[in-house]
């Protein structure tokens, strides 16, 4: 019989997603084929301690929004230096050896997303599923995001970044000026719509800049798009593949933190969204081309707003919500990839690019 694949799947985390990443987690770890995987829970509590644990620890005890930190049951994972593989440190266990062939991250935003994680793991020479470390933080920066779509010449709405030094210069009649009104104000680098504001009145201007700067030392304004938000899911290494597009329909002002994950009828997911064979097509590419130029791997969410027939890219996620009602595994279901399957690619994925970049020379022979 085959051997199976040991995989650890990595959850929580230090970010305001922390249970969004449980409930993820939860869906990836019921879905997973035990014929073919062993399973292992690592779980990251708000306190940032990686924990080796069992299903009851984790997934349960992590869901208690207020508990910070696990039960210390002296089981944490360690990075030794002097690696087994052909990398320079090890992950260990407290109990000994960690035994994974692969890790998934199913971490959401900061220390999870953002290349910091991919480091960790880069480091310690252990294959993960997704981007790697650059991809990674390309995806959480929408600045260095927008920069590069804007170089690829792939449409993204037009923004200015502002740093807390700028903030006496900053001019509500000007900014409305040059994007038009209303328009957008969010920090550079977080998600779930924390600190996105949408920007009518000067009223709004001090204080939505204000909150914005409280989560981040960058911020963007950006020019509001009005018209529908798609997206669509990507699926590959070099050879990327795109999903059907779904379109996300708020039923608030816009897609803001209490539509996502406060009120259950928030927003409404169009799966696969109603749009015309030419623009399917047309987002499909524009989807492949924004992750190729954004340096992801693995998988990715593109996020659009679409006015008529003009297509605007707004962001990747290079880990997108795995739960049984996210968007990513939905559009992979009605384009014919199941989520079980779905979780086997990425699986594959994962070890046939640590197979590449193993073969890369590390030493210069003339
Ligand atoms: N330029 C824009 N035009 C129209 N709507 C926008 C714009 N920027 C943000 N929004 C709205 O705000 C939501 C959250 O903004 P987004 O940039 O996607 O931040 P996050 O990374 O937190 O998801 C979007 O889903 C959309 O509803
Ligand atoms: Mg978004």
């Amino acid at each position: 019989m085959k051997e199976k694949i040991r995989v650890g799947l990595l959850l929580g985390g230090q970010s305001v997603e922390h249970e969004i990443s449980i409930l993820s987690a939860r869906n990836v770890y019921e879905a997973m084929d035990r014929n073919k995987y062993e399973i292992f829970l690592i779980g990251i509590d708000k306190e940032g301690r990686w924990h080796f644990s069992d299903e009851r620890i984790f997934l349960e005890n992590g869901m208690k929004t207020r508990l910070k930190s696990l039960p210390d049951d002296g089981n944490f994972l360690v990075l030794v230096p002097g690696g087994e593989r052909q990398s320079t440190f090890s992950l260990y266990h407290t109990r000994g050896n960690m035994p994974v062939d692969v890790i998934f991250p199913v971490l959401h935003g900061t220390h999870g997303e953002d290349g910091t994680v991919q480091g960790f793991l880069t480091l310690a020479g252990i294959p993960f599923v997704g981007a790697g470390i650059l991809g990674s933080a390309i995806g959480m920066d929408k600045e260095v995001t927008k920069r590069l779509l804007r170089d690829a010449g792939i449409p993204t709405p037009h923004f200015r970044v502002f740093h807390p030094r700028d903030l006496p210069k900053m001019d509500f009649a000007a900014l409305g000026e040059e994007m038009g009104l209303p328009f957008f104000v969010k920090p550079v680098s977080l998600g779930s719509s924390v600190g996105v504001h949408k920007v009518k009145t000067r009223d709004e201007f001090f204080p939505a800049l204000q909150d914005a700067f409280q989560y981040d030392t960058k911020i963007l304004a950006e020019q509001f798009i009005p018209g529908r938000e798609i997206e669509c899911s990507i699926l590959g290494n070099d050879d990327p593949v795109a999903s059907l597009p779904g379109e996300i329909i708020p039923r608030h002002d816009f897609y803001s933190y209490e539509a996502k994950y406060l009120d259950k009828e928030g927003a409404i997911l169009d799966v696969p969204a109603q749009l015309s064979p030419a623009l399917i097509r047309k987002i499909q590419e524009t989807a492949v081309h924004a992750f190729q130029v954004l340096n992801c791997e693995g998988m990715a969410r593109v996020d659009f707003f679409l006015r008529g027939e003009d297509l605007f890219v707004n962001e990747l996620n290079t880990i997108p919500g795995f739960t049984a009602i996210s968007m990513y595994p939905k559009l992979w279901e009605v384009s014919g990839i199941p989520y079980r399957e779905l979780i086997d690619r990425l699986i594959q994925l994962a070890l046939e690019r640590f197979e590449r970049e193993k073969k890369l020379k590390t030493s210069y022979e003339g």
